[in-house]
């Protein structure tokens, strides 16, 4: 282990480059014009994994590729076998304006590398194959067989990935995935995650008339879409923060006497996290904390909303149409499926008959809980606790990662959350960031947990 080590620390500066150069593709999968990028990205990752020393192929799908890359398999002894799964896909760099350099040329100020796909999860994933990268080039043996999964599509959903899982049932059949793409409260605290929301995306159309209508001459005899939809989307939550759709709560499994005491006694302050999202107060629903809002409790948000002109100066118009884009975030046992029925089924009744709405069903992800306390869970974290000098904390996310509860149902296998992401490492904001230090700890800390989970019985 001390060559692996070794091996690490005397090659970070070009690991670091490396990185720089994974960033420098555009991979944004929502934007169709990205398609080419995503491809060369993919390529990208496969010549790593290649140099490496890993069996690599892409694998084409209906959607973007996916890499999928294996530790050479000795002799016919079974050995343990993990997935280490992660996503070469970005969000949307935009707005451009925001950013201090451009999103796709990386830039290295003090220990931080900027640029999108930095942090979320060029930098998390690469780590795990720079791991592996040392026990190859130092010949030290790995004691567990590994397949790398590294998809393009985890930022839309996630759906050719789950084709892909049933397809390759058996070359994928694992003791347990291994994923950083999730994050720590500070470097001070790295943290295994035990639970992730879901999610449920829909767009709503309001369609009024036919064409934008000067709002002089017939403003005041036909309903105005854009103030529908407001008043439409304004009946989705409460002054209590929460989600007013009739049932929407129903299923929802309430916080254990233990799950609050474990969140209450996480670092966190209310002040530094107001400032970090500069905020004039919080808000949230009553009777929870903020760490259980944003990780144990189910929300409604609107992510993007547009109608009528948006250019410089004044156009005095009735819009013809306005739409919103929504996403709720589900716990257990929210079901996506059921969800979206509530919502229709709400969003219908509450539409006036002035306008015409349209609803479109996007994404859905079902929420996911593990135990902490399982022998694979206990060995990731003494590996982090390796790496980092540091007694790592248990907690629940508040993002999703689609494919992990496919990973459950398709290959029966439960997933290994140990994340690198920094609170102000601006993932899916402008300026993202991937703290060095954490890319370098993040390497060594899968190298432990090779050892780590090589060891148990
Ligand atoms: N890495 C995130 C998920 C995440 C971030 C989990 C922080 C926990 C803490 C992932 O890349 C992501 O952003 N997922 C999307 C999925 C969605 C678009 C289907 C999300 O959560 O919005
Ligand atoms: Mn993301």
């Amino acid at each position: 282990m001390q060559a692996v080590i070794n091996y690490l620390k005397t090659n970070q500066a070009r690991f670091i480059n490396e990185l720089c150069d994974y960033v420098r593709f555009p991979s944004v999968s929502a934007q169709p014009q990205h398609a080419r990028d995503l491809m060369a990205c993919a390529k990208w990752v496969e010549a790593q994994c290649e140099n490496i020393g890993l069996e690599t192929r892409i694998c084409p799908t209906k959607g973007h590729p996916v890499v999928v890359a294996k530790t050479p398999r000795r002799g016919s002894q079974k050995r343990k076998h993990f997935v280490v799964y992660g996503h070469y896909d970005v969000q949307p760099p935009e707005p451009f304006e925001l950013w201090k350099s451009p999103p796709f040329e990386p830039r290295i100020q003090g220990h931080s590398l900027f640029g999108r796909g930095a942090c979320d999860n060029k930098g998390q994933n690469l780590a795990h194959l720079k791991a592996v990268e040392a026990y190859f080039k130092t010949s030290t043996q790995l004691p567990c067989d590994l397949t790398f999964v590294i998809e393009g599509e985890e930022e839309v959903g996630s759906s050719s990935l789950s084709t892909f899982l049933k397809e390759h049932r058996e070359e994928l059949k694992c003791d347990a995935i291994v994923i950083s793409d999730t994050g720590m409260p500070s470097p001070e605290h790295p943290a295994l995650t035990y639970a992730l929301r879901g999610i449920a995306a829909f767009e709503i159309t309001l369609h009024g008339p036919s064409r934008d209508l000067h709002s002089g001459i017939f403003g005041g005899t036909v309903d105005n879409p854009a103030m529908a939809l407001c008043q439409l989307i304004g009946k989705l939550r409460d002054k209590n923060g929460r989600v007013a759709i009739p049932g929407f709560y129903d299923d929802v499994a309430p916080l254990s006497a233990y799950e609050r005491k474990q969140a209450a006694s996480m670092p966190f302050s209310v002040a530094a996290y107001q400032k970090l999202l500069g905020v004039p107060k919080l808000f949230g629903e009553k009777g929870y904390t903020p760490l259980e809002q944003r990780a144990s409790r189910p929300t409604v948000e609107i992510n993007g909303l547009t109608s009528g002109y948006q250019g410089e100066g004044s156009k005095t118009i009735v819009p013809a149409w306005a739409r919103v884009k929504i996403t709720t975030r589900l716990v257990p046992n929210q079901k996506p499926e059921k969800i979206m029925t509530l919502v229709t089924r709400y969003l219908k009744s509450q539409c006036p008959p002035t306008v015409r709405m349209e609803i479109q069903a996007g994404h859905g992800a079902e929420p996911y809980i593990v135990s902490p306390a399982s022998a694979q869970a206990q060995a990731a974290l003494r590996a982090i606790k390796a790496a980092f000098k540091r007694e790592p904390i248990l907690m629940r996310e508040g993002g999703s990662i689609p494919i992990v509860n496919q990973f459950k149902n398709i290959l029966r296998a439960d997933s290994l959350l140990i994340g690198l992401a920094l609170p102000d490492d601006n993932a899916h904001s402008p300026n993202e960031k991937f703290d060095l230090n954490c890319f370098e700890k993040g390497q060594l800390m899968s190298a432990h947990l090779w050892q780590e989970l090589g060891k148990l019985p």
